[in-house]
């Protein structure tokens, strides 16, 4: 096990009603005056929005709102929204919808308090240290950045979609209602369970140290998933399944089920420039197609711990004498889990042909960037990972 840091500071409350304790907690949380920052409209059709500014208003806590969040949040609203918070001078950013909401308002508050663009930080490779307090109400269990130390942004000039990765990014508090996911369509609540799984998987395969206790925790939460993710399909407002879900996305991605690991994370580095080019391509589609063809790429490097996977989570009986066909057992059934929950498993399904290839190969490799892996993934390797996906 390597040295780590463990600090997990979001204050998280949990379950039915919980947004009846929004205003009085910002308040405790120092806000005097919160932008409401939100997506394309589901949180009005639900009503939740309402709920949210009945809290604000019950705490007598001023605030300004900016909606129009897409996905795969777009630098453009970020650099408006900033504007607008420098001109009305709000100090809490309580972003309420999915990934894509929270990054936004976690770009505006780096923004807000670092005083600059937040893409500086990008374009210098450095980690802000400050950031605005971000709260969220969540709507979508997927992407875990209620938690995470993560916030992945589109720059929609150049298309490059990337991530700063800093403490200072971790929201300070979350309210997480099973209940308010219940309207998410099936394709999204399969690209939450795929990326929710990845979150805890990229931190399983590093190659670099042996943790058994933070390997058997990572097991356990990709059999929860598994099983809520086939309820939650079946039965939308399966408020169990649901939570299993949503505590499970924030869980995945908030680094308990990768402590004592390098974090590498090379599919999702693979992805995020897959979603860049291609605007309508989901997260977690994205994943569903890359993971299994990354695994079958990268499998020779650690036959025995993608035996382990196959046995602990996807039920395939070990093979002593010859552990690689438990390996590849798992990586198929993998991949008819992901089929079975409605996910693509092929470039061709994300509209992705080969003569496409290289526009988004430049992205991933662009200044000479070598992606760390098993072993070092240049264009090469990304294209032959892209061949095992058709
Ligand atoms: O915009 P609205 O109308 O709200 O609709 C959204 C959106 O169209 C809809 N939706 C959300 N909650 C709903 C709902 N529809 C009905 N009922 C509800 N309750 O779902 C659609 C997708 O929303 P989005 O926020 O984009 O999805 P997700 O939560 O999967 O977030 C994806 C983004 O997060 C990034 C991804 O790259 C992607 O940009 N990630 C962020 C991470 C982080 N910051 O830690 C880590 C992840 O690996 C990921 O990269
Ligand atoms: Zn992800």
């Amino acid at each position: 096990m390597n040295n780590f840091v463990f600090c997990t500071p979001t204050k998280v409350f949990f379950g039915r009603g919980v947004e009846a304790e929004i205003g009085k907690n910002l308040r405790a949380f120092g806000a005097t005056k919160v932008l409401l920052h939100y997506g394309g409209g589901s949180v009005k059709r639900t009503g939740l929005l309402d709920k949210v500014i009945a809290s604000l208003n019950e705490a007598n806590l001023p605030f300004i709102e900016l909606g129009g969040v897409e996905p795969n949040p777009k630098l453009s609203l970020i650099r408006k929204g900033l504007e607008l918070c420098r001109a009305e001078g709000v100090d809490f950013l309580l972003a309420v919808g999915g990934g894509s909401v929270v990054d936004s308002a976690k770009a505006i508050g780096v923004g807000l308090a670092n005083g600059c663009d937040p893409w500086d930080f990008i374009e210098s490779k450095t980690a802000p240290t400050k950031c605005a307090p971000v709260g969220v109400v969540l709507t979508l269990s997927a992407a875990g950045s209620e938690m995470s130390n993560s916030d992945v942004i589109t720059n929609d000039e150049t298309q490059l979609k990337r991530g700063i990765t800093s403490e200072a990014v971790r929201p300070v508090v979350a309210f997480l209602n099973p209940e308010n996911t219940f309207t998410v369509s099936k394709f999204q609540t399969g690209c939450g369970i795929v990326d929710t799984m990845m979150h805890t998987l990229e931190r399983y395969f590093t190659g670099d140290a042996d943790c058994d206790l933070t390997d058997r925790l990572a097991e356990a939460l990709l059999v929860a998933v598994r099983d809520a993710g086939r309820a939650a399909i079946a039965n939308p407002e399966d408020y169990e399944a649901r939570a299993t879900l949503m505590w499970a996305s924030s869980l995945s991605h908030n680094d308990i089920t990768g402590c004592g690991k390098i974090r590498k994370f090379p599919v999702h580095k693979i992805e995020h420039d897959i979603s860049g080019v291609h605007d309508n391509v989901s997260h977690g589609a994205g994943l569903s197609v890359l993971f299994p063809a990354w695994a079958e790429y990268v499998l020779q490097y650690d036959v025995m711990k993608f035996a382990q996977l196959a046995n602990r989570v996807w039920g395939v009986e070990m093979n002593f004498d010859h552990p690689e066909v438990t390996a590849c057992g798992g990586i198929r059934a993998m991949r008819a889990y992901f089929k079975e929950i409605g996910m693509p498993t092929t470039m061709k399904e994300l509209g992705i042909t080969p003569d496409g290839y290289d526009e988004i190969i430049e992205k991933t490799t662009l200044g000479g960037t070598v992606l760390k892996s098993y072993i070092p993934l240049g264009a090469k390797e990304i294209r032959e990972i892209y061949r095992l996906a058709e």
